[in-house]
């Protein structure tokens, strides 16, 4: 099939990127010159695993072109996925003038029928406004037929997603549009979900403040567990076991990041709220989240009394492992509250540095050696799982650090390897380990 792509961002790409290597011939579009030009070179603009290699077959077999020119993208498309952006507006409403523009554009540049299926993650109600946007440039004898095809791709594991997910989704109203639709996944053998245009925009609003929960409510569980003395890796455990509840995010923590849970959680509150509905959960989910993303700084304060003149090392700045986004990263929280209590800070992470320099500027020092991060540390937080970190061992704070005091964001460690060492070691829903020396004045 003939393929565009408007928005070469994380999901215009990685679905430009695997289509093409399904065999549809693909070209994405982009307003942003720079990044067509740097992708008609076969360069990734974006940290995923496994993405440029499959980027740069597709180019060279003539499969993926790149264009920043709308109507070389549009005029003989079969389908056009919009995948632009939905950026959170100061009232945590989704912004959709980047999705309107598409569909304008789509409007203006398309010579033939065409099925617009919509990537972005968008309010309830949006492709309806599509469809109308299209229809009021093109009037027929073109027809455009819209679906709602949000995707579920988590950074970092993008193209296994793609190629394994657990679901697709298709909302429409017109029976050959879905049709057309699920010939294109077909080979994908994964269960295809066809549905109307509205609960399919809702069903990834709520995939995602579902998943948020389900953090936020093991880390309240969590931060009964520290009180009571219970361990919350054994809890989740025992919990995860009942099919109805299951395994998957309950990784207590310091809460979500990212580009989609917390834009997403906010937007559904929005949503919820134009209809006259309080979501009272979902503003707790967040209200939760916020407290854990600055809760090292709570527990390094009780640690270690004033954090004035400390030296701190920040391990991982991403918002997760594998990726090179700090978007609504915990870590950049951490960091400006450590700096408002005059710590001085030393961030390693092997991926995201460039981009918390954009956020953080030079108030704070990098490295993208772990091990020199912990030199004459007075303390580390581990802000994400990076291998390295998970690995890192243990003898390595002792020997860098000035007396380790380790407050672990992601429990990387197992409580019976710290105890095997003479490290202070405080995680999050698992009992502390305070060497004495630590102890001494402190509140713990
Ligand atoms: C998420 C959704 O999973 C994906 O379906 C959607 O398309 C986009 O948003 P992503 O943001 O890439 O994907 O990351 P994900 O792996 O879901 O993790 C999100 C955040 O939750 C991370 O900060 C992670 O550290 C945190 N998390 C996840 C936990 O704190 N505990 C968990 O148990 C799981």
């Amino acid at each position: 099939m003939k393929i565009a792509v408007a928005g070469t961002g994380y999901v215009g790409l990685i679905t430009g990127v695997c289509l093409a290597e399904m065999g549809h011939r693909v070209i994405c579009t982009d307003i942003k010159e720079e990044k067509i030009q740097l992708l008609k070179t076969g360069r990734s603009p974006i940290f995923e695993p496994g993405l440029e290699p499959m980027l740069k077959n597709n180019l060279l077999s003539g499969r993926l072109e790149f264009t920043s020119n709308p109507k070389m993208a549009y005029k003989d498309a079969e389908i056009i996925f919009i995948a632009v952006g939905t950026p959170e507006n100061h009232d945590g409403t989704a912004n959709l003038d980047y999705v309107h523009a598409a569909a304008y554009s789509i409007g203006m540049c398309i010579e033939n029928d065409v099925i617009v299926c919509t990537k972005s993650t968008v309010p309830v109600g949006t492709n309806d406004k599509i469809k109308e946007i299209i229809q009021s440039v093109k009037p027929p004898p073109h027809q455009a037929e819209v679906v709602s095809n949000p995707e579920f791709l988590r950074e970092g594991s993008a193209i296994i997603d793609f190629f394994n997910g657990d679901r697709i989704i298709l909302g429409t109203e017109s029976k050959s549009a879905a049709a057309k639709l699920e010939q294109l996944y077909l080979p994908l053998k994964i269960p295809i979900i066809k549905t109307d245009t509205k609960s399919a925009e809702m069903i990834k609003y709520a995939s995602n403040a579902f998943l948020a929960a389900k953090i936020s409510f093991i880390n309240e569980i969590a931060a009964i567990c520290e009180k009571t003395g219970a361990n919350i890796e054994e809890v989740a455990y025992g919990i995860g076991k009942d099919k109805r509840i299951g395994p998957y995010f309950l990784q207590a923590g310091i809460g979500y990041g990212g580009s989609c849970f917390p834009k997403d959680t906010k937007a559904l509150v929005q949503l919820a709220g134009n209809v006259q509905h309080k979501f009272d959960l979902l503003e707790s989910v967040i209200k939760v989240n916020n407290r854990q993303q600055t809760l090292p700084v709570s527990l390094a304060k009780n640690v270690l009394g004033s954090l004035e003149g400390k030296r701190v090392a920040l391990l991982g700045l991403a918002f997760k492992p594998d990726t090179d986004d700090v978007r609504e990263a915990a870590s950049l929280k951490i960091a400006k509250r450590l700096l408002e209590n005059d710590a001085s800070v030393i961030a390693y992470d092997p991926a995201a540095v460039t981009n918390a320099r954009q956020v953080l500027g030079d108030e704070i020092e990098y490295t993208l050696d772990l091990q020199i991060a912990l030199d004459n540390a007075d303390l580390a937080i581990i802000a994400t799982e990076w291998d390295q970190i998970k690995h890192l061992p243990l003898e390595l704070y002792i020997e860098r650090m000035k007396s380790p005091v380790i407050i672990d964001g992601r429990n990387c460690y197992s409580l019976r390897d710290i105890r095997r060492h003479s490290i202070s070691y405080i995680s999050i829903g698992r009992p502390s380990i305070i060497q004495d020396k630590i102890m001494e004045g402190k509140i713990i």
